[in-house]
């Protein structure tokens, strides 16, 4: 069943925990998903990014998350399609039409009065179609970003232009930086829940944490109690199911058949996805 990723972060809010948006670009990682969802009984947001859609196409990857979501089994379960760090608002529309229920601007790159004008927009147009949009202010560094943002304190979500960017824009979820980012790291800036805590009293609408690949498991409660309803995972699909692949391969070198391969990685994946449900606690929640 798929819905605005408003309805299903409102649900999460209100009984306390919080939902997994999970990355996807292909159709075994979109059945692990799924499967997991299925499996947990979870509340799922599935994350296609721009560069995902360039790599399966447009109508590809919504065709296969349409069809799966259409199965008898996942069809209890709440469900949006979102799309990941969304920057090419002309193709926005084409986004809607294909059957996304909610729409990401990340213009957290530009200057505050862009990001405001570009994610109002989004807003707007999201809306007129009854679906959601989320907005990022502060950035979210990725990996070599690190000293653009001067050890990440620079690109931490400000707290009066959090409150102004939510009114001006009329946002329904907002991705904050309070030392979070993308990709895995071995060291990372002190995460800043004081931060997060004022921010959600100032917004009163529900947090998004990128860059959760690597979240401590330790701190996902915290989160939820300071606003969070959200936490975005890529890498660590990446990773489970790269690492699926190898290690298929190490023991069956004379292996050539992709549908065992692959199988064997979207086993693995569904088992990662599970466990972050586990620990969201958006599992049993459907
Ligand atoms: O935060 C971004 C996501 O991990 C998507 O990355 O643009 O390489 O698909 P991507
Ligand atoms: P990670 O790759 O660090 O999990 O971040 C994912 C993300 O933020 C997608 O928007
Ligand atoms: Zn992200």
């Amino acid at each position: 069943m798929f819905l605005p990723a408003k309805k299903l972060l409102l649900d999460a809010r209100k009984r306390g925990y919080a939902l997994g948006a999970f990355n996807t670009g292909n159709l075994e990682i979109t059945q692990a998903i799924i499967n997991a969802a299925v499996a947990k009984k979870s509340p799922l947001i599935i994350n296609v990014s721009e560069s995902a859609i360039e790599y399966a196409s447009l109508g590809a990857i919504t065709s296969i998350i349409k069809s799966l979501g259409a199965e008898e089994a996942a069809k209890k379960i709440p469900m949006a399609i979102q799309v990941d760090h969304g920057k090419k608002i002309e193709r926005f529309p084409d986004y809607i039409k294909a059957g996304f229920t909610a729409l990401m601007m990340d213009a957290s790159r530009f200057s505050y009065e862009e990001n405001v004008s570009l994610t109002a927009k989004t807003v707007k147009l999201a809306h007129k179609y009854k679906i959601s949009a989320q907005g990022e202010l502060g950035a979210v560094p990725y990996k070599g970003e690190e000293e653009k943002f001067n050890a990440w304190e620079k690109a931490m979500t400000d707290l009066e232009q959090a409150k102004e960017f939510v009114r001006k824009t009329g946002v329904d979820y907002l991705a904050v930086a309070i030392g979070n980012a993308h990709g895995f790291y071995k060291e990372r800036a002190e995460l800043d829940f004081d931060r997060l805590e004022k921010i959600s009293k100032l917004v009163k609408i529900p947090l998004v944490l990128h860059g959760a690949s690597d979240f401590p498991d330790t701190r996902i409660k915290d989160a939820i109690a300071r606003g969070v309803a959200l936490f975005h995972i890529d890498t660590e699909i990446r990773v489970a199911f790269s690492s699926a692949i190898k290690e298929y391969l190490g023991k069956n070198p004379a292996e050539y058949d992709p549908r065992k391969i692959l199988a064997f990685a979207r086993e693995r994946t569904q088992k990662a996805v599970e466990k972050k449900m586990e620990v969201f606690g958006s599992a049993g929640m459907a």
